[in-house]
C-alpha cells in the first residue's frame, strides 16, 4: 500500500481506493501533492504555477521560481520564507526560532506502531496498515522530526502523527507542533466545523473556505463543547449523499488548534494539532515527544461517505476490549430523577421497577458519597455516605442485583472540592498558581494530573469502589474547564507542559482501570458531551452525548455527533417531562425515537409511571432489544438534517443487511400539511423489503429513490420508526 518512487521522488500511500501522494523537491523539501480518489500516479498535471512572485523568497539563489511560500508543503516550519501557518515552531538554546528541517530518508513499516500514553487507531494483525516513517533532521541542533502516515486497507484513512527526537546537546523548547498539515490544491471549498455549548453540542456550521485563516481551538483543558477537534472541507455541492469531502479528526482530549488557511495564490492549508497557547515542552538533549494522531478521511460519497469511515474505523480499530463488539446494556440513571438526593431505598425500588420494564443496569449517579448534599464538597471522597448507604456500597450493589440489574456507579475522579478529606490532605495537589486564589467552576478544583501520586491516588480510589461493588459500568464525569494553570509538582522550567501532562496523566489513569477491569464498561461525559472526542473513545467506548435530554434538541445533536461518531458510541436516555433543560413536552414515543437512535437509557423516576406508561416502556425495552444490534452495530446514514429544517431523518441498516430501521422526526406541526419523504440510503436495490407494521412490501429501489413518507399527524414533536426486514430469495 505503501511505495516510494525513485524516478518521480514521491510517496505514494494506496489502498486501492484513496491516494495520498507526496514528494521530495530539490531533495530537501517535501511537496504536499494529492489526497483524494485513487489515481493510478501523479504526473502535476493540476501542480501550482511556479514563477518569480513578488515577496516570495528563494531559498535556492540559482532558482526565482521557486520559494516555500508558494509550494504546498508536507510539514512546514517557520522562519523559512513560508509566511504562511507553521506546523512547528521550536526555539532553540539561543533563544531564536530559526530551525531548518529537511528530508533525509524514509522507513516503511508493517502494520501500526501504538503511540505512547496515547489513544490512536491501532490494528489487529500487520496486514490491515502500512505505516510510512519519513525522517527530516536540522544540522544544527541534530534534532530530527519523524513524520508518520499509516493506511488502512479496509478504511479510507490515513493517520498522521509526528515524533520530535532531540540531538544530543541542547534542550529545544516545542512551542508549536500540529500532528499534520495539508495543502490541499484550488480554492473553492466548503468548511464545516461542529461548534456548540454546554447543551447545545456538535451544532454543523457550513460556509465557504475564503481569503483568509478560519483558527479553531480550546484551551478549556478539554476538547470541549465548544469546538470539536475536527475540519471537513467539501467540494461546494457536496451533500450527505455526493461529493468529494476531507474529514479530518484529532484523536485527543485536551487543548488543540486547527487551521484552515487560504493561501494567497489558491490552495488552502490545513492543520491540527496541539494548542500554541497553552502548549509549550522542554526536550532534554536526546529525548522525544510523541504527538497524538490525527485521523484523515477522504470521501467521494459525501458526508455520509465520511462518516461510514469514521464510524468504521473508530468502532472496530479505535474502541478497545470487552464491549467493544457487544451489545450496550439498557440502563436506569438516578440523576435527572433524584440528583444528589439519592438512598439505598430509592436505589433498590428503583431497581426493582427497572427490572419489571425490562432494563437491565442501574446507574447511581452523583450523590452517593459522604457528604455530597450539593455540588459545593466531597469530590475527592470516594466513600460511600454512611447516612444514605448505612450498610455500603457492597451491599447496595448486591440487593439492585437481585433485584434483578446490573450495578453502574458514577465517579468525577479529576476534580476535588474544597471541603473534601483529599483537599485538606493534599492542598498541592490541585492546579492553581501559588500566588492567587483558584477560580472556581460548579465549586470544584481541578486535580494536577501531571503528578504520579494523583494519578496513583485516583487509580487505587476508583479501583476499591469496584471491587467492592462489582460494577459492570462506570460513568466518568468532568464538570469543569481548567483555569490558573500551574503545577506545585512541575518544576518552573516545565509548567508550559502542565496542559499535556494533564492530559497523559489521565490517559494512563484510563488505561490502568482498562487493564485492571477489562469487563466494565466506561461511559465518558462532561456535563454531557463536553468530551465527546476520538481521545476519550480509546478508553471508554461511549459518551454521555449532552445534558439535554429533550427530544427535538437530542435529535439535532446526535445528528451532529453523527458525523464522527457512531451510534454504538451515545448514550441517549428517555427522560421526564416538562424536560429539566427546555421545560418542552414531548411523548413518550418521540422521546424513545430519539433515544433509541443510541445506548437506550432512562432517567426519570419510573416508578410514578402510570399503567399506561409502564406497558408503553415495556413495549420500547422490547423493540429496542428487538433492534438493539441493528442501531448498536449495524450502519447509520443521516438522512434530513434537523438542525437546518423542521424535519430531521436517519436509516440504520443492520450488517447482515436484513434488517433497516428508519428513523422520522417532525419538529412543528404543518398546518400545510406537506409530506416528508425520507430516501433510504445503504439497502439493497433488488432486494424486497417487508414493512413491518402491515406488511406492505416494497423494493430497495423504491425506498432508496422514491423515498418513504410521514404519517399524517396534527402534532408537534412528532417521530415515526418504521422497520423493514428484507424478504428472503
Ligand atoms: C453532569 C452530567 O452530565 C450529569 O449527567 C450528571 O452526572 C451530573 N454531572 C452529576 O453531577
Amino acid at each position: 500500500m505503501i511505495r516510494f518512487d525513485a524516478q518521480e521522488q514521491a510517496f505514494y500511500l494506496d489502498n486501492g481506493r484513496i491516494t495520498y501522494c507526496f514528494g521530495v523537491v530539490k531533495e530537501e523539501y517535501l511537496e504536499c501533492r494529492y489526497f483524494g480518489r485513487h489515481i493510478r500516479r501523479w504526473g502535476g498535471s493540476a501542480r501550482p504555477w511556479y514563477y518569480d512572485r513578488g515577496f516570495c523568497s528563494n531559498p535556492d539563489p540559482q532558482d526565482k521560481r521557486f520559494s516555500l511560500d508558494t509550494l504546498p508543503q508536507e510539514y512546514p516550519g517557520m522562519n523559512q520564507g513560508d509566511f504562511r501557518s507553521p506546523a512547528y515552531v521550536f526555539q532553540t538554546v539561543d533563544g531564536r526560532r530559526v530551525t531548518r528541517f529537511t528530508y533525509q530518508g524514509y522507513e516503511i513499516l508493517p502494520g501500526k506502531p501504538a503511540l505512547p500514553g496515547l489513544p490512536a487507531t491501532y490494528v489487529e494483525q500487520d496486514q490491515e496498515a502500512e505505516t510510512l516513517v519519513v525522517r527530516l533532521a536540522d544540522g544544527p541542533t541534530g534534532a530530527q522530526i519523524l513524520l508518520y502516515y499509516t493506511i488502512f486497507r479496509d478504511y479510507d484513512a490515513i493517520c498522521r502523527h509526528v515524533e520530535v527526537v532531540n540531538g544530543e546537546a541542547d534542550s529545544l523548547w516545542l512551542e508549536r507542533l500540529m500532528a499534520m498539515s495539508l495543502d490541499v490544491p484550488g480554492n473553492c471549498y466548503d468548511l464545516i466545523t461542529m461548534s456548540g455549548s454546554h447543551l447545545q453540542e456538535k451544532v454543523i456550521h457550513r460556509r465557504p473556505v475564503t481569503a483568509d485563516s478560519v483558527v479553531l481551538d480550546s484551551s478549556r483543558g478539554a476538547s470541549s463543547p465548544q469546538q470539536t477537534p475536527c475540519v471537513i472541507l467539501t467540494q461546494p455541492d457536496a451533500n450527505e449523499e455526493q461529493g468529494q469531502v476531507w474529514g479530518i479528526n484529532y484523536v485527543y482530549s485536551g487543548d488543540f488548534q486547527a487551521v484552515v488557511q487560504a493561501g494567497q495564490y489558491g490552495g488552502v492549508r490545513v492543520q491540527m494539532g496541539m494548542n500554541p497557547m497553552t502548549f509549550g515542552w522542554n526536550l532534554g538533549p536526546g529525548e522525544r515527544f510523541v504527538s497524538p494522531e490525527c485521523v484523515m478521511v477522504y470521501s467521494n460519497r459525501g458526508l455520509n461517505g465520511m462518516s461510514q469511515v469514521f464510524h468504521g474505523l473508530y468502532s472496530q480499530r479505535l474502541c478497545r476490549g470487552y464491549w467493544r463488539d457487544r451489545l450496550r446494556p439498557i440502563l436506569l440513571n438516578s440523576w435527572e430523577a433524584f440528583a444528589f438526593s439519592i438512598d439505598q431505598e430509592k436505589c433498590c425500588s428503583l431497581a426493582r421497577q427497572a427490572a419489571q420494564l425490562g432494563i437491565e443496569l442501574f446507574v447511581l449517579d452523583d450523590g452517593w458519597f459522604k457528604n455530597r448534599v450539593d455540588d459545593r464538597r466531597a469530590l475527592g471522597d470516594w466513600v460511600s455516605d454512611e447516612h444514605k448507604f448505612p450498610q455500603g456500597l457492597g451491599a447496595l450493589a448486591q440487593a439492585v442485583r437481585e433485584a434483578g440489574v446490573d450495578f453502574g456507579i458514577w465517579f468525577e475522579p479529576e476534580m476535588v472540592s474544597y471541603d473534601s478529606d483529599l483537599y485538606r490532605s493534599h492542598p498541592d495537589w490541585i492546579i492553581r498558581s501559588p500566588a492567587y486564589d483558584p477560580i472556581l467552576s460548579r465549586t470544584q478544583l481541578v486535580l494536577d494530573l501531571s503528578n504520579p501520586a494523583v494519578c496513583d491516588y485516583l487509580v487505587e480510589a476508583v479501583a476499591k469502589v469496584l471491587e467492592e461493588t462489582g460494577a459492570i459500568y462506570v460513568k466518568w464525569d468532568m464538570n469543569r474547564h481548567i483555569t490558573d494553570l500551574g503545577s506545585a509538582w512541575l518544576p518552573a522550567g516545565q509548567q508550559r507542559e502542565l496542559s499535556h501532562r494533564y492530559m497523559l496523566g489521565l490517559y494512563s489513569v484510563l488505561e490502568r482501570l482498562n487493564q485492571r477491569f477489562p469487563q466494565v464498561l466506561f461511559e465518558g461525559c462532561s456535563s454531557g458531551g463536553g468530551r465527546f472526542d476520538a481521545g476519550m473513545l480509546y478508553y471508554m467506548p461511549q459518551t454521555w452525548t449532552s445534558d439535554n435530554t429533550d427530544a427535538v434538541c437530542r435529535t439535532q445533536i446526535q445528528y451532529g455527533t453523527s458525523l464522527l461518531f457512531p451510534p454504538v458510541t451515545m448514550g441517549a436516555h428517555v427522560s421526564a417531562i416538562p424536560n429539566h433543560q427546555t421545560g418542552r413536552c414531548t411523548t413518550l414515543a418521540t422521546r424513545f425515537a430519539a433515544a433509541m437512535s443510541g445506548n437506550l437509557g432512562y432517567e426519570m423516576d419510573i416508578r410514578t409511571l402510570t399503567p399506561e406508561e409502564q406497558e408503553e416502556v415495556k413495549a420500547q425495552i422490547r423493540t429496542y432489544k428487538a433492534l438493539r444490534e441493528t442501531v448498536q452495530h449495524g450502519a447509520f446514514y443521516r438522512l434530513l438534517n434537523p438542525q437546518s429544517g423542521n424535519d430531521g431523518g436517519w436509516n440504520f441498516v443492520s450488517r447482515d443487511g436484513k434488517t433497516v430501521v428508519c428513523c422520522q422526526y417532525r419538529i412543528l406541526a404543518d398546518p400545510v400539511r406537506r409530506t416528508t419523504a425520507v430516501k433510504l440510503q445503504g439497502l439493497d436495490p433488488d432486494a424486497v423489503y417487508r414493512r413491518q407494521e402491515d406488511g406492505a412490501l416494497f423494493g430497495g429501489d423504491e425506498l432508496m429513490y422514491a423515498g418513504l413518507s410521514d404519517h399524517p399527524v396534527r402534532q408537534d414533536f412528532v417521530s415515526q420508526v418504521t422497520v423493514f426486514e428484507k424478504v428472503e430469495g
